[in-house]
């Protein structure tokens, strides 16, 4: 199957990979410096563009990425969630971020499950992490409902190396005996 033709439903959303017509929520998120502290930082919209393409050119290159999620409801880009391997990372990495508008409704826990499905049924993962600082409180809040726990704390590779990040995570093994 070709990325583009990738959808996952939960109760509410929808979750598929990224096309151009999301890029104003996501310029939306990075514009937001509270919401953006964690995830790069803020930016104006020429700097979100350039980080908005990660996504699909990870899709494209790698054959997954990050899923765009939506409400079911009205279309409304929420944020996104999912599989992401830079190079050098400290592991199989499901990371997140959504719009303020969007926290506080569970979405981020609704999709971010969906996503891990797919992952370990597409990927071969045998296990994945979130990189969380240490006052990311609710990245944490997401990633205990998720099962994972702190497994280390680590630096990311250059050139974010000033960064030191809890490497929260799990097994395979763990995540479908809870899914079970
Ligand atoms: C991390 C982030 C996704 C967490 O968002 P969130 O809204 O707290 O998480 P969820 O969408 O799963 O919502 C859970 C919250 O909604 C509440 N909630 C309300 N209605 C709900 C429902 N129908 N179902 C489930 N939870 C519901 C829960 O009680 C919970 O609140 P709590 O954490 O105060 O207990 C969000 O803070 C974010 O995008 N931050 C900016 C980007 C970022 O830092 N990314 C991570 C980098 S490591």
């Amino acid at each position: 199957m070709i990325a583009a033709d990738i959808r996952l439903e939960t109760g509410r959303l929808l979750l598929r990979p990224p096309r151009i017509e999301d890029f104003d929520g996501y310029a939306e998120l990075l514009a937001d410096v509270e919401a953006a502290r964690f995830i790069g930082g803020d930016a104006p919209r020429a700097g979100a563009w350039r980080r908005f393409l990660q996504q699909p050119g990870a899709w494209f290159v790698q054959g997954f990425g990050m899923f765009s999620v939506l409400d079911r409801a009205t279309g409304e880009w929420l944020g996104q969630t999912g599989p992401w391997r830079p190079e050098g990372w400290p592991g199989n990495e499901i990371g997140w971020a959504f719009r303020r508008a969007a926290w506080g409704q569970g979405y981020a826990t609704e999709a971010t499950r969906a996503a891990i499905d797919w992952a370990l049924d597409n990927l071969g993962w045998d296990e994945f992490v979130h990189c969380i600082a240490p006052d990311n409180l609710a990245s944490q809040r997401l990633a205990k409902r998720l099962g994972s726990t702190c497994l280390r704390e680590q630096n990311l590779p250059a050139p974010f190396e000033a960064h030191r990040v809890g490497v929260w995570g799990q097994s395979r093994a763990h995540w479908r005996a809870r899914r079970a």
